[in-house]
C-alpha cells in the first residue's frame, strides 16, 4: 500500500536522514562550518551545485529558451538605495518580533507556537517576551570609504526590482511589445528572524523570477495562463502529485504589490510550504518607479496610440526551496528483499547531479571503462569509480540519485557489451558499448528532460 502523504510529511527522522545524507555526500552543508557555521547560510558542494544548477537549466529553457515572448537578464545585486523606497521595502518589509528578557534570543511573533521552553527562567520554562516590534528584512551594506547613512545601501530583497527599473531599455533594445516578460535567476538576502527548515527559510537564497507585462484589459487572463504554466513545470520535474498544490492567497494574506496571488505548495516533512508565488502586481512597481526616478515607464499601442502603465504578473520560484522539496520528494530509505536496506535519492534525470557512473568490475579494466566514462562526458555529468566491491559502487550511486550505473567486466572484453543498471528497479541489462550514448539519451532525455538535462 502506497504511503500516506501526510503521514510521511510530518515524520521528523526523515528530515534528520536527508540533513545528514546532504553533509554527509557533500550536497549542501553549513556555511562556515569550521567556525561553527553561521545561522541562515548554506553551501552547496559538488554534487549540491550540480543539482541546483540543473534545476537553474530547466527553468531558464522552459521560461526564457522555449519562449519568444520573454529575454532574460543578469542585473547587479547592489541597485540605487531609492530603487528599495520605491518598492515600498523600506516601509513595508518587515515582520514582528519579540526578544525574550530572560534567555535574549528572537523570535517572530507570528510564529510563537513552536518556540520551545526557556531555559534561562527559574520555576517556569515560559519565555518573558516583550511586546512586538516590526522588524526590517533587508540586509544593509555601505558603499565607499565611509559609512554614514547616507551611503547605506541593500542586498536586493527579490531579484525582480532590477527587472522593473531595466524595463524600459530591455524594451525598446529588444522591441517587444507587450505583452512581454523579463527573467533573472540569482541571490537574494533577507534578514529572517528565525531561519530554520534546513535550507527551506535562509538569510541568502536564490530565486528565479518572472516579470510579464500585459495590456490592462489582459492581466486576469494572464493570470491563469501562468498558473498553469508553472503548475506544468513543477509536474515535469517529477514531484508526486499528492505533494504537490496551488493555493490562492486569501484576501489579508497578499504582500503590499499584490492584487492576486496563489503559492505553489509542496508537502515538506515539516508540512505544506510555499515554494513559488504567483503573484498579480498590477501596475504597482512601473508607476512607482516611474514616480521615484522621475522617468516615464509607461508605453503607447503603436497601432491604437493608446498610453498605459503595463500590469505585471509574477512568477517567483525559490531554487534552493525547490532543491529541498526535490531532495525530499526523491528520498526514500528502501526495504529490500533480503532484509537489508538502501538510501536512495529517485531524482528525475533532468535534474539528477550525475547521470550516470562507470564502474569497472576490477580495476585491471579501468583502461576500456575510462574510454567510455570520457567519450559519456562529452554529453553529460558522468561518475568514474573503480574503488570498493560493485554492490557497495551501486549503494553509493543510489544514494545520490544517479539515474544508470555502467558496468565494464571481463566478458564485456569478449562481447563488447556493458551491464546497464538502472537505479529505481535495480534491473540490469547487457547492451551494447557503441549504442551507448544513444541508449542513454533516450532514457534520459526522453524522460522529459531535453538539452537542460546535460
Ligand atoms: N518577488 C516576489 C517575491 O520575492 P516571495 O513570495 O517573497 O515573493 C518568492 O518569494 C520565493 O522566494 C518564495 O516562494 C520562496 O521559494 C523563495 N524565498 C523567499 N524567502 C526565502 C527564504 N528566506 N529562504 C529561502 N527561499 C525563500
Amino acid at each position: 500500500m502506497a504511503a500516506d502523504p501526510e503521514t510521511t510529511a510530518t515524520n521528523p527522522t526523515r528530515m534528520e536522514d536527508l540533513v545528514s545524507l546532504c553533509a554527509r555526500r557533500g550536497l549542501i552543508f553549513q556555511s562556515s562550518e569550521i567556525y561553527g557555521g553561521i545561522n541562515g547560510f548554506w553551501d552547496y558542494g559538488p554534487l549540491g551545485v550540480e543539482l541546483k544548477n540543473n534545476l537553474k537549466a530547466f527553468w531558464w529553457q522552459r521560461v526564457v529558451r522555449e519562449r519568444e515572448d520573454v529575454e532574460g537578464v543578469d542585473s547587479a545585486i547592489v541597485a540605487h538605495p531609492r530603487t528599495w523606497e520605491a518598492s515600498g521595502h523600506v516601509e513595508h518589509f518587515s515582520d514582528p518580533m519579540v526578544d525574550c528578557r530572560a534567555c535574549k534570543k528572537r523570535f517572530r511573533a507570528d510564529q510563537l507556537d513552536d518556540i520551545g521552553p526557556c531555559p534561562s527562567r527559574e520555576g517556569t520554562s515560559e519565555h518573558d517576551l516583550t511586546p512586538a516590534r516590526h522588524f526590517n528584512l533587508m540586509l544593509r551594506t555601505f558603499i565607499g570609504a565611509s559609512e554614514e547613512a547616507a551611503d547605506t545601501a541593500y542586498l536586493r530583497a527579490e531579484t525582480c526590482q532590477s527587472i522593473f527599473t531595466d524595463f524600459r531599455r530591455i524594451r525598446e533594445t529588444s522591441r517587444h511589445k507587450i505583452p512581454f516578460g523579463i527573467a533573472q535567476i540569482g541571490k537574494a538576502f533577507r534578514n529572517e528572524i528565525n531561519p530554520r527548515n534546513f535550507t527551506f527559510r535562509s538569510r541568502e537564497f536564490e530565486q528565479a523570477e518572472l516579470e510579464y507585462f500585459v495590456h490592462p484589459s489582459e492581466r486576469e487572463r494572464w493570470f491563469e495562463y501562468w498558473l498553469d504554466e508553472r503548475q506544468r513545470f513543477h509536474r515535469d520535474l517529477g514531484f508526486a502529485p499528492e505533494r504537490l498544490r496551488m493555493r490562492p492567497h486569501e484576501p489579508d494574506e497578499l504582500a503590499h504589490y499584490a492584487k492576486a496571488a496563489a503559492d505553489v505548495e509542496y508537502l515538506f516533512p515539516f508540512g505544506w510550504q510555499e515554494i513559488e508565488g504567483i503573484h498579480d502586481r498590477g501596475d504597482w512597481d512601473l508607476t512607482r518607479h516611474s514616480e521615484y526616478a522621475g522617468r516615464d515607464l509607461g508605453v503607447t499601442d503603436e497601432e491604437t496610440k493608446e498610453k498605459f502603465v503595463p500590469m505585471v504578473i509574477e512568477t517567483s520560484v525559490g531554487i534552493d526551496r525547490t532543491t529541498l522539496a526535490l531532495l525530499c520528494d526523491a528520498f526514500e530509505v528502501e526495504e529490500l528483499a533480503d532484509g537489508e536496506s538502501r538510501n536512495v535519492l529517485r531524482l528525475h534525470p533532468v535534474v539528477a547531479p550525475i547521470k550516470a557512473a562507470v564502474l569497472p568490475l576490477s580495476k585491471k579494466l579501468s583502461e576500456p571503462a575510462r574510454r567510455i566514462a570520457a567519450e559519456l562526458r562529452r554529453h553529460w555529468n558522468v561518475f568514474y569509480d573503480e574503488s570498493g566491491n560493485i554492490g557497495r559502487r551501486y549503494r553509493r550511486q543510489d544514494e545520490v540519485g544517479t539515474p544508470f550505473c555502467i558496468t565494464w567486466d571481463f566478458e564485456s572484453e569478449d562481447d563488447g557489451q556493458v551491464t546497464l543498471r538502472e537505479r529505481d528497479s535495480m534491473q540490469q541489462e547487457r547492451i551494447s558499448a557503441d549504442g551507448l550514448v544513444a541508449h542513454l539519451r533516450r532514457r534520459l532525455e526522453g524522460a522529459g528532460g531535453s538539452e537542460a538535462a546535460r
